[in-house]
């Protein structure tokens, strides 16, 4: 089966978040499924931001192309594996003054977002479509069916049906609903949209132009990335005013509940950890927890609970919870290791905490990969009380490096972490600690149990046994995925 996978980043190329973890493991996981399974040949399209072009191996020019009035170039090349026999082939569309730009791939240095991202985004969502298309520019290779992800390739499935008449199914997508690709009306011409599908039964949204409904409206199928967080977005409280849509849709729409990369995110092998472990010889993780402490200037000390915190500073994640119930932490002898960026007032309250008492909170704000899996591997548990979730890497992350997350119940945490108690404990099912409702009181008593638990060596070392056995690798994601391309080619 010949799959194209379009996205807007892609881990180890280009990431901001999540979404990169999953367009650089699933592909991969897909391309290594046994022949029994089904063997599927998968490319990637994606913009060829510096970064991609930087780290894109042995890539060639191969074609230059007019898309939506802007000269284009596509570039072939392998996505940087240690295993060179199974490097994913990326297309990447390279246009210097769309996507070469200092600051990230959807906004500036100061975190503003690009003017142009409706053209940006529509380019790659066209040249997606054109891939798809009898006019491809791909003389010898044409997909069965494409994946899109999130609202930056939404407008491929409307490209695909209402301009390029592809016979090639197609699948979208959600990673998070909350980004929805809304531009002006002005934008459909522009993009050589159809006029007459700017409808509430179309790419129309409260007028204006929605890339992320366009996918929802016109992929042959849909899917979402925890099962949870599919029936959820058919409800008021997370549709962001689309459940209607997606109800109407519900029969036609998948929840699979992320992966993690046991390559890259693995205790056991680590590149980036002073030390490795496992969950048979799990001391090394104390070697990593001192380095840690260490390197961040925290108190040397194994007796003190080390909170950890790696995300994008957002409403989504509820992290401003903390601030509130931090003082009582600190006060009982906690320490927090912290890293993150995005919403400034929070970014300010953190580094205030981490200025008054340096040896028990450490702030970090930017991008660090080699910080964050120290972060992971160091803390003795991570938290993460998201007000909605689609997923959630890093709770999976947390339960494979022994590290239980404090989650709250929504959507893939909810699928992924079982909360412990006197029950789960005693079936060995007790993988973390589940908040309430999101509240910073919530919070505390949460932490404040968990921490007791943390005590007891023998319990907890159970509960980080149960996290770090449970399988939480793509291998079995991807045969699911392959069933939903199946159906998506047998009944669309
Ligand atoms: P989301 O995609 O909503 O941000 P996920 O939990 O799915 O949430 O994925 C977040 C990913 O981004 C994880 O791999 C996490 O380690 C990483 N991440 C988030 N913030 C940072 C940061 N400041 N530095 C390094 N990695 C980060
Ligand atoms: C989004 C979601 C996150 C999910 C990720 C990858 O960024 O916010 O929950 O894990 O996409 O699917």
């Amino acid at each position: 089966m010949r799959v194209l996978f379009a996205t807007s980043e892609a881990y180890p190329l280009i990431k901001t978040g999540g979404l990169a973890d999953v367009s650089g493991a699933l592909p991969k996981a897909l391309s290594q499924l046994k022949a029994t399974d089904g063997a599927v040949d998968i490319k990637i399209v994606m913009p060829a931001y510096s970064a991609v072009l930087a780290k894109l191996k042995h890539a060639k020019t191969i074609t230059d192309i007019q898309v939506l009035g802007e000269a284009c170039s596509l570039i072939v090349g392998k996505m940087p594996d240690e295993n060179t026999e199974r490097e994913i082939e990326v297309i990447a569309i390279k246009n210097a003054a769309l996507y070469e730009r200092a600051g990230g791939p959807y906004s500036d240095e100061h975190g503003v977002d690009w003017l142009d991202n409706a053209l940006r985004f529509g380019v790659l969502s066209r040249v997606a479509s054109l891939l798809c298309s009898q006019h491809s520019p791909l003389q010898n290779w044409q997909p069965d069916l494409i994946q899109c992800n999130d609202w930056q390739t939404g407008l491929a499935p409307a490209y695909m049906k209402l301009i390029d008449n592809s016979n090639v199914k197609s699948i979208f997508s959600i990673h998070n609903l909350a980004f929805q690709g809304c531009f002006d009306a002005s934008w459909v011409e522009k993009l050589g949209l159809p006029e007459a599908h700017f409808d509430i039964n179309g790419f129309e949204y409260f007028d204006q132009l929605s890339f992320l409904k366009a996918g929802l409206f016109y992929a042959d199928q849909l899917c979402t990335v925890s099962p949870n967080y599919a029936h959820e977005i058919q409800t008021e409280k997370f549709g962001f005013g689309l459940q209607g849509l997606l109800k109407t849709r519900s029969k036609e729409l998948t929840g699979i509940l992320n992966g993690i990369d046991t390559e890259e995110w693995n205790p056991g092998t680590d590149v980036h950890l002073p030390k490795n472990y496992s969950d048979a010889r799990i001391t090394g993780k104390k070697a990593v927890k001192h380095a840690l402490q260490q390197q961040l200037g925290l108190q040397i000390n194994a007796d003190a609970p080390l909170l950890g915190v790696v995300s994008r500073l957002t409403h989504q994640k509820g992290l401003d919870l903390l601030p509130e119930i931090m003082p009582k932490l600190i006060k009982n002898g906690c320490q927090f290791a912290i890293l993150g960026s995005g919403d400034k007032v929070l970014e300010a309250q953190f580094n205030d905490f981490a200025e008054r008492y340096p040896t028990q909170v450490s702030m970090s704000t930017g991008y660090h990969e080699h910080l964050s899996h120290n972060i992971m591997a160091g803390s003795d548990m991570f938290i993460m009380p998201s007000r909605f979730e689609p997923c959630g890497l890093n709770q999976l992350y947390g339960l494979a490096y022994g590290t239980p997350p404090v989650v709250s119940l929504t959507g893939g945490l909810a699928d992924s972490v079982c909360d412990t108690n006197e029950l789960s404990l005693k079936n060995n099912l007790a993988t973390g600690f589940v908040v309430k409702n999101v509240s910073a009181t919530s919070l505390l008593v949460t932490i404040e149990r968990a921490i007791d638990l943390w005590k007891n060596k023998k319990t907890w070392r159970q509960i980080q046994k149960n996290g770090m056995q449970a399988n939480i690798g793509w291998n079995s994601r991807a045969v699911d995925y392959l069933a939903l391309y199946e159906k998506t080619l047998t009944e669309n």
